[in-house]
């Protein structure tokens, strides 16, 4: 018996910080709903193993090594799906980094990389992108936010600012293209089983610090997968979501449900 066409059957996709995390978990969840996919990250040797891993399933995928900050990686990555799949469907604008410390001492460097990578690679890339999925009549942009962007914690300084940001932008493409079929949204991931936290973990003095912390503020009592936050992913990336556009949908386990 013939297999049934997965969710994404036909569309192109372009996912940002597709190494590692969340972004890998997208990945492979949008391969197996048989997406066409170009894999962006600047980690080259964790890339080419999820390709690796990607091809082997028998998907199809590219990948572009390189900053989300630059205009070039941006440029290169959407190119990239025009020559190997004719055009653009999906971007999951997901790369993104949480060097934490207080305001008093975060270096201005610091500040400028966090906004660049966080916030300004989206800006660049929807810029490149969203000529594509006009000449294609339509497309899904889904924007990396986080719990942070609205409720915080000391040390978060660049890191809570970039993610705010990127919900106002994902707002404001959502009005100016829903007439054209492009929708924009953002997700809010609370505690995600990651790298990310296992360094913050690291950076704490072991995961036992972590857990009691992640059980106090998301009431779901554990982090969630890269996979359950990429079922949310491929909700707003499919047609399945036609109308959803400007939302920030929440996959934190209710934590910012929570007093
Ligand atoms: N893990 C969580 O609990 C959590 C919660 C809320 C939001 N988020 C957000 O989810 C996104 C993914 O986080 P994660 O936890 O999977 O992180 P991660 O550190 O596990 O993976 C991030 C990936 O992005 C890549 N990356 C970093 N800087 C890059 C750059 N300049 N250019 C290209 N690629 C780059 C890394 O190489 C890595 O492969 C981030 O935007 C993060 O802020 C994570």
């Amino acid at each position: 018996m013939s297999r049934k066409q997965g969710r994404l059957y036909s569309k192109v996709a372009i996912i940002t910080g597709a190494a590692a995390g969340i972004g890998k978990g997208a990945a492979l969840l949008f391969a197996e709903e048989d997406a066409s996919l170009i894999l962006v990250d600047i980690n080259e040797e964790k890339l080419n193993e999820v390709a690796a891993e990607i091809r082997q399933m028998g998907g199809n995928c590219e990948i572009v090594c390189g900053s989300v900050g630059l205009m070039k990686t941006a440029e290169d990555a959407v190119a990239s799906a025009v020559n190997a799949y004719g055009g653009l469907d999906i971007v999951f604008n997901n790369a993104g980094i949480m060097p934490v410390g207080d305001i008093l001492d975060y270096e201005e460097e610091t500040w400028d990389e966090v906004l660049q990578v966080n916030l300004k690679s989206m800006f660049l890339m929807c810029k490149k992108a969203i000529p594509e999925m006009l000449k294609r009549n339509g497309g899904s942009i889904i924007n990396t936010s986080s719990v942070m962007a609205s409720l915080t914690e000391p040390g978060y300084t660049a890191y809570s600012a970039s993610k705010a940001g990127i919900i106002g932008l994902t707002k404001e493409i959502a009005v100016s293209y829903a007439e054209k079929g492009i929708r924009c949204n953002s997700i809010s991931p609370g505690w995600v089983e990651t790298d990310m936290n296992v360094r913050l973990a690291e950076s704490m003095g072991g995961m036992d610090k972590l857990y009691p912390i992640i059980k106090q503020q998301q009431p779901l009592g554990r982090m969630a997968t890269t996979r359950e936050v990429a079922y949310a992913v491929l909700f707003l990336a499919s047609d399945e979501s036609v109308v959803v556009s400007g939302s920030n949908l929440s996959i934190d386990g209710a934590a910012s449900a929570a007093i």
